[in-house]
């Protein structure tokens, strides 16, 4: 336990300027020493290197993705009862955790448009009595590549071209129409719900399928959904181009104004529930990242809400330097055999100990404050928190140390597999389809002005596509997804190239 809680250090300075290392008083902040007043500044100006020296290290190297974000302290509370499903204390009826949401762009840069087409990243971090248990999600409930190994392709290709270092629609399809799991994300982001009006107006998902337990030890498959109380608004692509140009920093003004302003966005926390044995023969491969499991199959259950109520003291410090990961589980909870979500477990630390730094748990607003920190990992570049001297560094130890094996200790993944060691996509269930689900989502999700909108928003964006075979891969993967979104997403791009023959 510590009382360092991540607000700890929002203190007010006044009184006299002083040196980062000595408490030295600062002479002045307006002039070098200097020999003579018009001669070369002298290196034992100490205040003037290290003014210089700290500014010149003012930046941790952005997040590989997901760079422009915002975020804000508040609590989840959970007023069902869905203890016999786990034991998890943060889910426990009654329960009130104190937590941190960030939410953010995928591809953009630090600088880059809060309106801009694109996922949104929608990451909690709970500070619960067991440690930290973070959800680690998106405001879509699916994802475009279902193996890790895709990754690193996939946002090259949203990213940036090497040499030019602009943003390519023809490399985006170039690895699209390769990829056909990509196509239910795909459809989500062309479609209506593709730009949110603000943070505030989105819901948020976990978007895997995670592993429950409870305390009979049994186990249950749980897919996470956070629906926004203030319900879900969206942008059109002009409405959002408009507030691009005027105001970059749209989203993170809502959400920080909202919450000043003592508006307090809440989102209702809901789980599906998909009992052990279901899983194998369910219709869809429940590890699948780029599917859903049916609301019809497996209803809506309440749980509880969060309530985001106070803005980060400073920026860098407790929304820069947060540091989320799908591997962050509690007792109660665990990950699942989905593939992405087990490769995603090994990256997010290992980002940030390049990102922030070897140590980046020992920052406030990563530190498990509530719970205990018992680890033999120790030393090492700016830490901070240490143990008792007395305390063993080894382990096994005879002198009373840490032991590992506690009674959670069971609690690790447990998932029947059985196999040669290979390289495949996971076994098909029945329904598994690449193009499925995308379909069923256009076709009995959207309506008719909803679809007309898809249509506008995937021809504006193959339009651009430079090389035609490409081009026409893509027509082909919209007429995979729905024949007749295929036929108006050709006509559309036809009728804004000019060109009426144009591939009809
Ligand atoms: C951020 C890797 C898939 C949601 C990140 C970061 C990395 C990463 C390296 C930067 C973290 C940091 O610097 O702090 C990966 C890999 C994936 C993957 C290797 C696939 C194997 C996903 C999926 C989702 C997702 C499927 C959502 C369902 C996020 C979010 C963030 C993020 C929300 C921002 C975290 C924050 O707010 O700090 N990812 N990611 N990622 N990723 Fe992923």
């Amino acid at each position: 336990m510590s009382d360092t809680t991540p607000h700890e250090h929002g203190l007010r300075m006044t009184g006299s300027a002083t040196t980062d290392q000595l408490g030295k008083k600062v002479a002045s902040d307006e002039h070098s020493l200097s020999v003579g007043a018009d001669g070369p500044i002298v290196l034992h100006d100490s205040y003037v290197v290290e003014k210089l020296a700290a500014f010149d290290r003012e930046r941790v190297p952005e997040r590989v993705v997901h760079a422009k974000g915002s975020g804000a302290f508040g609590e989840l509370e959970i007023t069902e009862d869905v203890s016999q499903y786990t034991k998890a204390a943060v889910f426990q009826p009654g329960t009130k955790t104190p937590m941190l949401a960030r939410f953010s762009q995928v591809a953009g840069e630090q600088g880059s448009p809060d309106t801009w087409r694109d996922p949104r990243g929608f990451s909690l971090k709970f500070y619960t009595t067991d440690g930290n248990f973070d959800i680690v999600g998106n405001n879509t409930p699916v994802f475009f590549v279902r193996d890790g190994i895709k990754f690193p392709d996939f946002i090259h290709s949203q990213k940036r071209l090497p040499g030019s270092a602009l943003r390519d629609n023809t490399m985006q399809w170039d690895f699209w129409t390769q990829s056909p799991e990509s196509a239910h994300q795909v459809t989500y982001l062309m479609g209506p719900r593709g730009i949110p009006r603000s943070y505030r107006h989105m819901n948020g998902y976990g978007s895997h399928t995670f592993q429950w337990v409870n305390a009979a030890g049994e186990r249950f498959w749980v897919k996470y959904h956070f629906v926004s109380d203030q319900g879900v608004e969206c942008l059109t692509g002009d409405e959002a181009e408009k507030i691009a140009g005027a105001d970059a920093d749209a989203h993170r003004r809502d959400l920080y104004e909202a919450i000043e302003n003592g508006d307090f966005p809440s989102w209702t926390v809901y789980v599906q529930i998909m009992p052990y044995e279901d899983a194998k023969a369910y219709r869809f491969n429940p590890f699948d990242v780029t599917k859903t499991v049916s609301k019809k199959d497996y209803p809506r259950i309440k749980v509880g809400k969060f309530t985001l109520n106070q803005n980060p003291l400073n920026y860098f410090a407790q929304i820069e330097q947060a540091a989320f990961s799908p591997g962050n589980t509690v007792p109660g909870v665990e990950i699942s055999p989905d593939k992405m979500l087990m490769t995603r477990v090994f990256s997010y630390p290992d980002t940030h100990r390049h990102r922030i730094g070897a140590n980046f748990a020992d920052l406030p607003v990563n530190y498990p404050y509530r719970s205990e920190q018992n680890s033999y990992s120790h030393d090492g570049p700016m830490r901070y928190s240490f143990k008792h001297p007395n305390q063993p560094v080894y382990a096994p130890n005879t002198t009373g140390g840490p032991v590992a094996g506690g009674k959670d200790a069971a609690d690790e993944l447990r998932w029947e597999s059985d196999g040669d060691m290979l390289r495949a996509a996971a076994t098909l269930h029945s329904e598994d389809d690449d193009f499925g689900q995308a379909g069923t989502l256009y076709r009995e999700v959207f309506n008719d002005e909803e679809k007309a909108m898809t249509v506008e928003n995937i021809a504006g964006h193959v339009g651009d596509v430079a090389d035609e075979a490409i081009q026409e891969r893509a027509f082909q993967y919209w007429e995979n997804v729905d024949a007749d979104l295929g036929k108006r997403v050709r006509e559309a791009v036809a009728r804004d190239a000019g060109n009426d023959a144009y591939g009809i």
